[in-house]
C-alpha cells in the first residue's frame, strides 16, 4: 500500500511538472523583446514595419499614433527588419485606398503586410539578436529622410549600448534639389542617390565598396546634421550601435518637438548648427516613453507555474 502510495505519488509529480518544463522550454523560445513606439509630433503619425525575409512577423506591419500616444509591442526576440513613420496619409473617400504623403509603403491599407517605405524616409533598422548574440541597430537617413526618429535602448548591456538617431528637421534646410514639396513647403528630404540615380551616390557598380564609396557633399548634409545616422551605405563605423538583452524606444518628433507644417518657420541655421553639438553631446534625449513592460513570454511562464503548483497542492492535499 505504501509503496503503491510511493509511485502513485512519483507519477504525479511528473505529471505536474512535465508541463512546467515544456512551458519554461517553450517561454525561452517564443521570449520576446519589447519595442514601444512613441509619437511626439504634434500630428498623427502611422508607423510603417518591414520584417526582413525569413524572420518571424511582430504583431503589426502598421497603425495608428496619435500625438503623445506611446504602443508597446512585442517583437519576436531573433527579429530583423525596420520601422519608420509616415506622415499626411489619408483613405480616400471615393476608392478607399489608403496613401500616406510621405514613407507611403503602397499598400492602401494601414498595414503595410510585408511593403517598404517609398524613400525618403527615415529608417530605424534592426537585427535582434545577431552576431555574438547581440542585436545591432541604427537610424539610416541612406534613403533620405522625412521624419526626425530616435532609438534608445532600455536595460541592455554591453556593446554599444547608447541612444541613435536623428533629432533634426532636415526638411526646411533640405537642398533644393533634393526636396519633396507639398503645397510649397518642404516635405521630406531625398538622398543624393533616390535624386540622381548615380552610381557615385548610390555605392553601386565601380563604387560598390567602401574603399570606393566615399561621402558626397550632399551625404555630408546629412551627416552634419545628425552625426550618428547613417548619411551613406558604407557609413557603419559611426552608424551602427549593439547592445544584449534590450528592450527598445522609438520615438519620432523627440524633444524639441518640430512640425514638418511649420516648416517654413523653422530656423535652418538653428537646426545646422544646434543638432550636431546636442548629438555630440549625449545631450539626445527620450522624453517620458515610459518603462518597457514585463516580456509577455516570461510574465505567461510565471502564471503558468503558479497555476501548476497551485493544482499540485490540491492533489497533495487530498
Ligand atoms: C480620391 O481618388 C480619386 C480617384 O483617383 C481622385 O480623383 C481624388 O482626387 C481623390 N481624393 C482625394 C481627397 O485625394
Ligand atoms: C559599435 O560597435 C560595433 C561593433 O563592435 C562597431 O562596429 C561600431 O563601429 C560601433 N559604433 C560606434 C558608433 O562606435
Amino acid at each position: 500500500m505504501s509503496a503503491l502510495g510511493h509511485h502513485g505519488r512519483r507519477y504525479r509529480l511528473l505529471t505536474l511538472f512535465f508541463p512546467v518544463f515544456i512551458l519554461f522550454v517553450y517561454s525561452r523560445g517564443a521570449e520576446s523583446v519589447t519595442f514601444t513606439i512613441v509619437n511626439m509630433c504634434s500630428y498623427t503619425i502611422w508607423p510603417g514595419i518591414l520584417s526582413n525575409a525569413g524572420t518571424q512577423q511582430p504583431p503589426t506591419t502598421g497603425f495608428a499614433l496619435q500625438p503623445g500616444q506611446s504602443s508597446a509591442l512585442p517583437f519576436p526576440a531573433s527579429w530583423s527588419g525596420r520601422i519608420w513613420g509616415r506622415t499626411s496619409c489619408a483613405q480616400n473617400a471615393t476608392t478607399g485606398l489608403f496613401t500616406c504623403l510621405t514613407g507611403d509603403c503602397g499598400s492602401s491599407t494601414v498595414e503595410c503586410s510585408g511593403a517598404g517605405a517609398i524613400p525618403p524616409a527615415t529608417l530605424a533598422e534592426f537585427t535582434l539578436d545577431g552576431a555574438d548574440g547581440l542585436d545591432f541597430y541604427d537610424v539610416s537617413l541612406v534613403d533620405g529622410y522625412n521624419l526626425p526618429m530616435l532609438v534608445a535602448p532600455q536595460g541592455g548591456t554591453g556593446g554599444n549600448c547608447s541612444i541613435t538617431g536623428c533629432t533634426a528637421d532636415l526638411n526646411p534646410g533640405c537642398p533644393k534639389e533634393l526636396q519633396v514639396e507639398s503645397d510649397g513647403t518642404s516635405v521630406a528630404c531625398k538622398s543624393a542617390c533616390d535624386a540622381f540615380g548615380d552610381a557615385q551616390y548610390c555605392c553601386s557598380g565601380s563604387y560598390s565598396t567602401p574603399s570606393t564609396c566615399k561621402p558626397s557633399a550632399y551625404s555630408g548634409f546629412f551627416k552634419s546634421a545628425c552625426p550618428k545616422a547613417y548619411s551613406y551605405a558604407y557609413d557603419d563605423g559611426t552608424s551602427t550601435f549593439t547592445c544584449a538583452a534590450s528592450d527598445y524606444v522609438i520615438t519620432f518628433c523627440p524633444s524639441p518637438s518640430t512640425s514638418i507644417r511649420a516648416a517654413t518657420d523653422y530656423p535652418v541655421a538653428a537646426t545646422l548648427t544646434d543638432a550636431p553639438a546636442a548629438a555630440g553631446n549625449g545631450e539626445l534625449q527620450v522624453s517620458s516613453a515610459g518603462r518597457a513592460q514585463d516580456r509577455p513570454a516570461s510574465t505567461a511562464a510565471y502564471v503558468a507555474l503558479a497555476a501548476v503548483l497551485a493544482v499540485g497542492f490540491r492533489i497533495r492535499s487530498h
